[in-house]
């Protein structure tokens, strides 16, 4: 045991769409952790919260026509009743939009200012003349800067994947109205993690959790690290002290909100936030191995730099695919918890066991229904359900329901022993998988056991010898249940009741394992701990699965679809498309769709009616390249010629115009 306070925390997740089996691959084994602890005794809180900030919250609140803190607040409530649903118990929930981290944050915020931790410096950010706004993050793209292809204003997601700071960006287009953004200078707020560099790398050697955090980060720090501007342009966040019109990165406030939501907790139950964040703790953070980045180096030069507490350790889970394919929610192959898991009336202790057993925490796991029906069918059905079981309905039947007299087994108890060591060590070391399979060798040991005793027929010649065999083997069951509860709280809590012990699973410590049932004790009601997954069940659950990805396909597809006959080469070169500006744009009276622009296209300007007024305002088209169709032959619409025509994407009867990748000079040929 530590004297220590330990904190457990996980990744939080943004308050912007719900729940899917991705997410539990982080807060499952997080769960189970801090179960764990608490059966060795130790002191151990455990938060998590909304990360409620960040410009694709606001962009999909917008989009709905609903305020963020409306759209915060439902998806705040969906997370934590799924996790309740799940069994994943954080002592405190909370959101980084609270009063608390808002106030958190201008302190640390302000206290790494007075550290000299932060300098302005002018930026030249884009800037939609347009909307009369600065662009952060994601309302602009563009073209990335490193790698050249299309990029959103903070990631290249489709390129090199570099995280791109405010500025950066290149050829920026305005997100709200697709008009073209320029660039304008203003200030901005930089965070010096470059001057962190020697502290970080010798933080780092000391750093406990998985070693591919650890190690990911000593090489990105080893290389270069470059300062964080910590300032955006919105509204929606933690305003920046001193600053009008400006609120902190979000990546700022939300690792903040861990500190918040301790302080929340603390608050509410006499005890002191500072314990744990100015004191000696620890502090270990459970997380998706894509924000290794943000945990183990801005983090703790942020907390480093402000003068708290720095995490003991990163545990850092591996990624999450489906059916042997990448997650991916657009092309279908994503599994969420509420609609198609916990609606669906399935136990969530199966899926905990699945997520945690299925390999080592860093790696991979892949979900199939499939193989959750094997891994239920065999081994916690097969296995653990049938040894638990098969003990205590032979006590029932045999012994009155009462633990039998004679000796409980040294053998057993020595095997329960070890088995308890190597489950704390496992533990301890976030072996999760190492953990359940050690537990299971226990059940196949009990199932071993009872079968190679012979009870039954024992029973007959020996009762002194059949009572000590069945109590040996209903010790192991106690073993079991408490080596479980972790991992399958609901099913293990019921077994307790079932074994007739006093308190609950949950309450019980590792140490337990061992100290004997009393002859005499009187047991529960058994019943059958786990069911079998039927073959329509599995189906079933398969068939939505496949529907989804199909639809998926589908709408992917659909312009695949609309195939058309094929054309000889000469007639497509027979187009004459050219790279057109607009220079000037207007609307036409009694027309709702059409608008008369005046395109340069080189040599000369054209005159062209396009129908797109329900889809761009005249003054958001001024300045744009488009594509146009220059050898067309001219038409006359609602009485206005038009000698030519736009490409533009057709989305669902929305016009969306096609641009060059980059300016170039009017008149350009396409081909
Ligand atoms: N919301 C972030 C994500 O899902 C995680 C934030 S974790 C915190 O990637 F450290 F910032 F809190
Ligand atoms: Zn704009």
């Amino acid at each position: 045991m530590s004297p220590k306070p330990i904190l457990v925390t996980c990744g939080l997740p943004y308050a912007n769409g719900p729940c899917h089996i991705g997410h539990l691959r982080t807060y499952v084994p997080a769960d189970i952790f801090v179960r764990s602890l608490r059966k060795m005794g130790e002191d151990v809180l455990f938060v998590c919260g909304s990360d409620a900030h960040g410009t694709p919250i606001v962009v999909n609140a917008e989009s709905q026509g609903i305020a963020p803190t409306e759209l915060v607040a439902r998806y705040h409530d969906h997370f934590d009743n799924v996790f309740r649903g799940m069994e994943i118990e954080f002592d405190h929930f909370g959101s980084t939009d609270g009063e608390v981290n808002h106030h958190r944050t201008q302190e640390i915020v302000k206290a790494l200012m007075e550290g000299g931790h932060v300098y302005p410096k002018v930026i030249e950010l884009a800037y939609c003349p347009h909307c009369e706004r600065f662009l952060p993050d994601r309302y602009v793209e563009g073209i990335c800067p490193y790698c050249g292809v299309a990029a959103r204003g903070d990631e290249c997601d489709q390129g090199c994947g570099r995280h791109l700071e405010p500025g950066e960006i290149k050829e920026a287009v305005c997100k709200v109205c697709g008009g073209k953004a320029e660039y304008r200078e203003q200030t901005h707020y930089f965070f010096s993690l470059s001057k962190f560099q020697d502290f970080l790398l010798e933080y780092l050697e000391t750093l406990g959790g998985t070693a591919s955090a650890r190690n990911y980060a000593a090489e990105w720090v080893r290389q270069e690290l470059k300062d964080w501007c910590i300032t955006r342009n919105m509204n929606w966040g933690v305003k920046f002290p001193g600053r009008e019109g400006l609120v902190v990165y979000v990546w700022v406030d939300a690792p903040i909100g861990y500190i918040a939501f301790t302080e929340e907790w603390c608050n509410a139950h006499g005890a002191r936030w500072e314990d744990y964040w100015k004191g000696d703790s620890s502090i270990i953070h459970f997380i998706g191995g894509d924000i290794v980045y943000h945990h183990c180096i801005f983090w703790p030069a942020m907390l480093k730099g402000a003068g708290y507490s720095l995490p003991t350790a990163v545990v850092a889970s591996g990624m999450l695919k489906i059916d042997d394919k990448k997650f991916s929610k657009s092309r279908g192959y994503v599994v969420w918890v509420e609609d198609d898991y916990l609606e669906k009336g399935l136990d969530p202790d199966l899926l905990r066991y699945y997520l945690s057993s299925y390999t080592s925490h860093t790696k991979e796991v892949n979900f199939a229904w499939r193989i959750f029906a094997e891994k239920v069918n065999s081994e916690l059905v097969g296995a653990l359900g049938n040894f638990l079981n098969r003990a205590f309905t032979f006590t029932v039947k045999n012994f009155g329901g009462k633990v039998p007299d004679g000796e409980i087994d040294p053998e057993v108890i020595a095997r329960i022993e070890q088995a308890v060591i190597e489950a704390e060590a496992n533990l301890r070391e976030y072996e999760f998988k190492k953990a359940a399979d050690g537990i299971m060798s226990l059940a196949d040991y009990g199932n071993t056991y009872f079968q190679g005793h012979e009870p039954w027929k024992l029973i007959k010649s020996d009762l002194d010898a059949a009572g000590s065999a069945v109590r040996s083997s209903l010790q192991v069951g106690k073993a079991l249940i408490i080596l479980m509860q972790p991992f399958m709280p609901g099913v293990m809590e019921k077994a307790w009741g079932q074994l007739g012990l006093d308190g609950t699973a949950a309450a019980s410590r590792f140490s337990d394992a061992t100290v004997p049932l009393e002859p005499g004790h009187e047991m529960g009601r058994p019943k059958i701990l786990f069911k079998r997954m039927e073959e329509e069940t599995i189906a079933e659950l398969e068939a939505i699965f496949q529907k989804r990805i199909s639809e998926a396909e589908s709408r992917e597809g659909k312009c695949k679809e609309e195939k058309m006959e094929t054309i000889p080469y000469e007639d497509f070169m027979a187009i004459d498309l050219r790279v057109g500006e607009i220079a000037a744009a207007e609307g036409i009276k009694g027309s709702e769709k059409l608008l008369k622009l005046t395109v340069d296209i080189g040599e000369e300007k054209r005159q062209i009616v396009a129908g797109i007024a329900k889809d761009y305002s005249p003054a958001d088209l001024v300045g744009i390249q488009v594509i146009v169709v220059a050898n067309l032959e001219p038409a006359k619409l609602f009485g206005v010629e038009s000698q030519g025509m736009l490409l533009a994407a057709d989305v669902d009867g929305k016009a969306l115009l096609l641009h060059p990748e980059k300016r170039v000079e009017p008149g350009t040929r396409v081909r």
